[in-house]
């Protein structure tokens, strides 16, 4: 076959000394073919995606705080995936440069002397995605869309990665995420049924394709712990994968390891649940309603145990883990520190969970995911699970799919897991959680990137991993000076052992306000006669932060026309849920700085989770204020912003009637 001898010519080292100047790495070292070794990741770099870098520097220089666009920046020399998710990926479409586009990239980033890993993600199987709609695809699963993928889609690409040109790269290719897993557990689903024979066979022609490319590393997609960890899927998956792999020319040998949690958000660790036989009011906790007796509750867990399962099925010892780790951070204010002390199981649980997710099935866009540990090679991880790396596959800032119905020419579809305001039944009757105005799935989505960065855990620029954090001490003595009826000056002692703080943050109650480099700060942006708390933390050079903080709590002074504001409140109501949608609209004529909307709940009404706003509950008070920093923390003369919140009740779910911004009321409408 054709691909044969292009094999073996980029497996002769004698072939680069031959070669052209033009065909050897850009350093100008001799692109010398690389070996197929156990680990690729293992003492090499990761090639970073320019574009996706290009937009997350736009997503940096459209932020007003300067410290979340410092951490942007941080985030955007990652190396993350390129999907080839559609077969005019390949040589670029709209929506994105080509394969020899980023290949030549690598070439030119790759360091004289190490190796540089290409994270590809190999996305377009006859009947994709057979369980969701969000990423449904190009072909169908049809024998001519089988036929189309070996010839349109898995050859271009083979032939380009067998191009000597790209011999001295690694390339590792994650083989079609969710396919394999959805044939285990959605096989009633009757387009998994009808897709399963072409996601057998495109799997196994990948494979081999790839397999046959000695600088290609065949990573097969094993979903994550909250899809596969039960014993009874997750024994027949790995029979599967093997069963799949020995149909190839190099049976098991085909395939260079799995990688888990591809686009998901499930935690690599729970550190307060570290044991799921653990029993509280006399179950395990395992047997709680978020856990569903499920062994493995993160994704060293599941790694282990897949591992393990992997090797009884006849896959090497060697084989290895990846874990995308590019969203599933969970930090931010959130993130519980400390175990439970409930007795009750269910409390327990969802008190100690990292996770914030309300079900383990909820993939779309998640609210309070942040980014995850930083891409290396054999992260300090338990022996058992086997690690060759911690990789972004999904490159965060990508949705996941479209929060309302958009048409295009991709296949893709609306799948409702993506609407916040949908009550799934494959949730357990409970709310997606999914991030509202979401674009596409794959398009860039800004509002949820920066929610990324701010709940990343490790926290971007803190130091990773994160036992490398040594954080400062924090200051004393923080103290209000001149309080005027829009600002506040702020002092504060540093600590005496603050070896090393070159700076500090400023929160407004959890939010952070600023930062200074001097002991002193100045709140601007205030309403009168409001009361403010303020905390202050220590921070070094390398943005460790500390863990203690300053207090303070003041009221600004006199009185003040915020300009005029007009307010249209909606809700859709269930059962003991609705979604409250609320348009609010400067009518001023002078911007609305810091806009502080409350109103009241007329019956019992709680907020429990919202979006494009801060919101607070005291009784029946309820507090939204644009973020400061963010897009709309200043509302322009006749702009309107669109805010809301997910809420609930028991009994009627009247609105509130009366609304005030920064003290003044609103008129409705
Ligand atoms: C989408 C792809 C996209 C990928 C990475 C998937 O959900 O379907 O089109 O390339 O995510 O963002």
């Amino acid at each position: 076959m054709l691909k044969i001898p292009q094999r073996l010519l980029a497996a002769t080292t004698a072939l680069a000394v031959a070669l052209p100047l033009t065909l050897m790495g850009v350093t100008g070292t001799a692109n010398a073919a690389e070996p197929h070794v156990d680990n690729p990741y293992a003492g090499a770099t990761q090639y970073v995606n320019p574009t996706w870098a290009a937009a997350v520097e736009g997503a940096a220089t459209r932020v007003s705080d300067p410290a979340l666009a410092a951490k942007m920046r941080l985030v955007k020399t990652n190396p993350t995936a390129v999907w080839m998710d559609r077969i005019s990926a390949i040589t670029g479409n709209a929506d994105g440069k080509g394969l020899r586009f980023h290949l030549d990239n690598a070439l030119t980033q790759k360091q004289s002397g190490t190796p540089l890993v290409v994270n590809l993600v190999i996305y377009d199987l006859p009947g994709r995605d057979c369980y969701a709609l969000a990423s449904n695809g190009e072909l169908p699963a049809t024998a001519a869309g089988l036929t189309r993928y070996k010839t349109e889609y898995i050859d271009p690409i083979a032939a380009i990665l067998a191009d000597p040109k790209y011999q001295g790269l690694r390339i590792a290719a994650t083989i079609e995420p969710d396919s394999l897993p959805n044939l285990i557990t959605n096989i009633s689903h009757p387009e998994c049924q009808t897709a399963a024979p072409f996601y057998r066979e495109g799997v196994k022609y990948a494979l081999d394709k790839l397999h046959a490319i000695p600088n290609v590393y065949n990573y097969i997609d094993a979903a994550h712990s909250g899809w596969l960890g039960w014993d009874n899927n997750a024994t027949p998956a790995a029979k599967l994968f093997a069963d799949v792999a020995r149909t190839t020319q190099a049976g098991l040998a085909s395939v260079d390891g799995f990688v888990t949690n591809t686009a998901n958000t499930t935690p690599l660790e729970e550190p307060y649940l570290p044991n799921s036989s653990l029993t509280v009011g006399g179950a395990p906790i395992r047997s709680a309603s978020y856990y569903e007796w499920n062994f493995d509750f993160d994704e060293l867990d599941w790694t282990a145990h897949l591992h393990s399962l992997l090797v009884a099925e006849g896959f090497p010892a060697s084989t290895g883990m990846l874990i995308d780790t590019s969203r599933n951070g969970w930090g931010g204010a959130a993130r519980p520190t400390a175990t439970s002390t409930s007795t009750d199981l269910n409390t327990y649980v969802n008190q100690s969970k990292v996770d914030r997710r309300n079900h383990r099935g909820a993939w779309c866009n998640p609210l309070g995911a942040g980014i995850g540990e930083r891409p290396r090679a054999t992260p300090p991880a338990p022996a058992a699970s086997h690690l060759d790396a911690f990789v972004w596959i999904k490159p965060p800032g990508e949705s996941d799919g479209a929060s309302t119905d958009i048409p295009n020419d991709e296949g893709k579809r609306f799948d409702r897991m993506c609407d916040p305001t949908f009550v799934s039944p494959k949730l357990g009757n409970q709310l997606t959680g999914a991030s509202p105005d979401a674009p596409l799935a794959g398009r860039w989505f800004e509002s949820q990137f920066i929610e990324l960065v701010r709940n990343a855990y490790p926290v971007i620029g803190g130091g990773n991993p994160p036992t490398d954090i040594v954080a400062p001490s924090a200051p004393t003595g923080l103290q209000a000076g001149s309080v005027t009826n829009t600002s506040v000056a702020l002092t504060w002692t540093p600590s005496t052992d603050n070896v090393g703080v070159t700076g500090y943050d400023i929160y407004r109650g959890t939010t952070l306000a600023g930062t200074s480099s001097t002991a002193s700060f100045t709140a601007t942006g205030l309403t009168a006669s409001t009361a403010y708390s303020f905390t202050v933390r220590a921070k070094d050079a390398a943005g460790n932060v500390s863990a203690s903080s300053a207090a303070l709590a003041v009221t600004t002074s006199g009185t003040q026309s915020p300009g005029g504001c007009k307010v249209a409140y909606s809700a859709n109501s269930w059962n003991t849920g609705f979604t409250a949608s609320i348009k609010l609209t400067n009518t001023g004529t002078t911007p609305l700085a810091d806009w502080r909307l409350t109103f009241d709940f007329a019956n019992g009404q709680t907020v429990q989770q919202g979006w494009n706003a801060v919101w607070s509950q005291a009784g029946a008070t309820v507090t939204g204020t644009g973020t400061p920093g963010s897009w709309n923390a200043t509302i322009a003369p006749g702009a309107t912003v669109d805010i809301g919140f997910n809420g609930s009740h028991s009994g009627t779910n009247t609105n509130p009637t009366a609304f005030a911004v920064s003290g003044k009321t609103c008129t409705i409408g």
